[in-house]
């Protein structure tokens, strides 16, 4: 079935996922309730194994997002709180080896150095990972949770229903950062929110109108080309 695709449907799309960028600066303008709702309804169209649609999502707005950001920012700046706080999954490999340790610490510098954030400034690196902690400003905050029943084809499921989240944001217009930096605050996270004993806290996410004046926000990453990862046997 070609559920009408025109060239114009194609372009959308396109633009839609080529558009979509990690920002890290938003405008304190409201995102409308109705407009989320959409934007998880058209999300949750994702394929998932056996249509079973693992995904769970908390929106935080105003005062709730404001009670979550103050907590977790207080365990963040308090070293010996912050200590006692970890991952309750490994979202990365615990041996980093080339090309991806090479892609990491670049797209680090190459924010930093935007920011102008030198090496050694180590304040001002807290600072800025800091941020994730307020959503970047943005008026709305997501945290994605999963059952902890579910395995590793769910985690792919939940990947893509992340991805349309971001895509359907980008064709009305909003952007958004995906954050697994919220994953090692996920006791406080728990408390805040009530979670129920078998959610995880799979990340959080800003969404939002992006600060166009903002520099950081002029941050794009590279991608290999397809020669680099693809291997066409025929
Ligand atoms: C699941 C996930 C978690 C991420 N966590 C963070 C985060 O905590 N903070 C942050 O600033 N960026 C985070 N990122 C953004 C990545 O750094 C970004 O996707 C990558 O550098 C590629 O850039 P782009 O999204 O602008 O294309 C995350 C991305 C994904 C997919």
């Amino acid at each position: 079935m070609n559920d009408a695709i025109t060239p114009q449907t194609t372009a959308a799309v396109d633009a839609a996922i080529r558009s979509r960028r990690s920002l890290r600066a938003f405008l304190p303008t409201p995102v409308p309730r109705k407009v989320i709702e959409e934007i998880l309804e058209v999300a949750a169209r994702a394929p998932s194994g056996t249509n079973t649609q693992p995904w769970k999502v908390h929106v935080l707005t105003g005062a709730a997002k404001q009670a979550l950001s103050s907590a977790v920012r207080a365990a963040y700046d308090d070293p010996a709180e912050r200590a006692r706080h970890s991952e309750e999954y490994a979202y990365y490999p615990t041996e980093w080896r080339s090309p991806y340790i090479d892609r990491r610490r670049k797209v680090g510098w190459d924010l930093y150095s935007l920011l102008g954030i030198g090496k050694a400034d180590k304040a001002r690196m807290h600072e800025q990972h800091g941020r994730n902690y307020a959503f970047f400003d943005a008026p709305v905050g997501l945290i994605f949770t999963i059952d902890r029943v579910m395995q590793q084809g769910s985690w792919l499921d939940y990947g893509m229903f992340l991805q349309n989240v971001m895509v359907a944001a980008r064709a009305r217009g909003l952007d958004t950062c995906p954050q697994a930096a919220f994953t090692q605050y996920h006791r406080i996270i728990e408390r805040q929110l009530g979670l129920a004993a078998d959610e995880i806290v799979v990340c959080g996410m800003s969404l939002g109108h992006a600060d166009p004046a903002a520099v950081e926000n002029s941050l794009v990453t590279e991608r290999e080309p397809v020669s680099g990862f693809a291997r066409f046997h025929e």
